[in-house]
């Protein structure tokens, strides 16, 4: 077992990862992980004192709500890199639920989300890319969701976030590639953490004025409360999984489906999108200009 001198020798030499929204969940998780396989860490949460618990000679934890503007998000960049010296990779885990119909969710809910689902993991990443770019290295993974290959009703705006994070995931793969720099998005199966527990039915995520006619979502939101508890992947193999792939493997896929499940409906949504591309193809090609 290693003293506390040679977690320090060990520690001034691996790299820093900094992960957000480790109060709970998969943030923690990532946490607990890294630090065991040896990396400095840089654990990260709205409230401080949600975090203290984490720290150790080679876990630092700073205050950091991703939602936060521009320049104190650039300010936040500057003090993280002096904690040792350098960020090597970053982590974009804080993220929230919400169930309701699109028509039903309110347009400031789903701005909500947003801000904190897709601008918060878009503009944490902007903040450390000129650190990554200079240095011509870094990694940056950016933890989305199953959702996408699912879109089941009433995970609308949930689902459109990480859409679109997935969207910028893969962009990035490009426009970073030159500086070798690594994306990777993880399209996660459903984890036991607290997003289906306590982070589900907040205030400022429950739908308002609900219309009846949805069933089909009230369905939903009871299938994915009673799954609370009972979701298939078990957070901490996950935290270990994705550092196996990203401490192992030079090349990383851009889009990592993590979990059974998450495997499952990744396959299922290529096969549906190949066997539909297929029927409707020819359709598609025939409208080119004639010069
Ligand atoms: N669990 C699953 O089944 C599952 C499946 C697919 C994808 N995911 C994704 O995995 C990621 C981690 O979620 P989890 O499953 O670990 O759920 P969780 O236990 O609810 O953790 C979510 C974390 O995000 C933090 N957070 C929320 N808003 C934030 C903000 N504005 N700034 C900083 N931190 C913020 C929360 O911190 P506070 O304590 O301050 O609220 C919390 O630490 C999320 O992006 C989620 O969408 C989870």
């Amino acid at each position: 077992m290693a003293t506390d001198s040679s977690v320090d020798e060990v520690s001034s030499n691996s790299p820093v990862v900094l992960i957000t929204g480790c109060s709970t969940g998969l943030g923690r998780a990532l946490v607990l992980e890294a630090a065991s396989q040896g990396l400095r860490v840089i654990a990260t949460a709205r409230k401080i004192s949600a975090i203290e618990n984490l720290r150790a000679p080679n876990i630092a934890i700073l205050t950091l709500d991703v939602t936060a503007s521009m320049s104190q998000l650039e300010d936040f960049a500057n003090k993280a890199l002096t904690v040792f010296g350098q960020v090597d990779i970053l982590i974009n885990n804080a993220g929230y639920p919400l169930v309701g119909a699109l028509e039903e969710v309110s347009s400031d809910q789903t701005l909500g989300i947003f801000k904190t689902n897709f601008f918060g993991s878009l503009n944490v990443a902007n903040v450390f890319l000129p650190h990554f770019r200079a240095r011509h290295s870094g990694t940056i993974i950016n933890i989305s969701s199953m959702m996408p290959y699912i879109t089941t009703p009433g995970s609308g705006p949930y689902t459109a976030t990480k859409a679109a994070l997935d969207s910028i995931t893969k962009v990035w793969a490009g426009e970073l590639a030159p500086f070798k720099i690594r994306v990777m998005g993880v399209s996660l199966g459903f984890t036991r953490t607290e997003l289906l527990g306590s982070n589900l039915n907040t205030v400022e995520n429950t739908v308002k004025n609900p219309i009846p006619d949805y069933t089909i979502v009230r369905e939903l939101h009871e299938q994915v409360r009673a799954l609370y508890g009972h979701e298939p992947n078990d957070v901490q193999k996950v935290a270990k999984r994705i550092f196996d792939v990203v401490l192992t493997h030079n090349e990383l896929p851009v889009m990592f489906p993590l979990g059974d499940d998450a495997v499952t409906s990744a396959d299922e949504y290529l096969n549906q999108r190949r066997s539909e591309f297929e029927k409707w193809k020819e359709l598609g090609m025939g409208v080119s200009a004639d010069d």
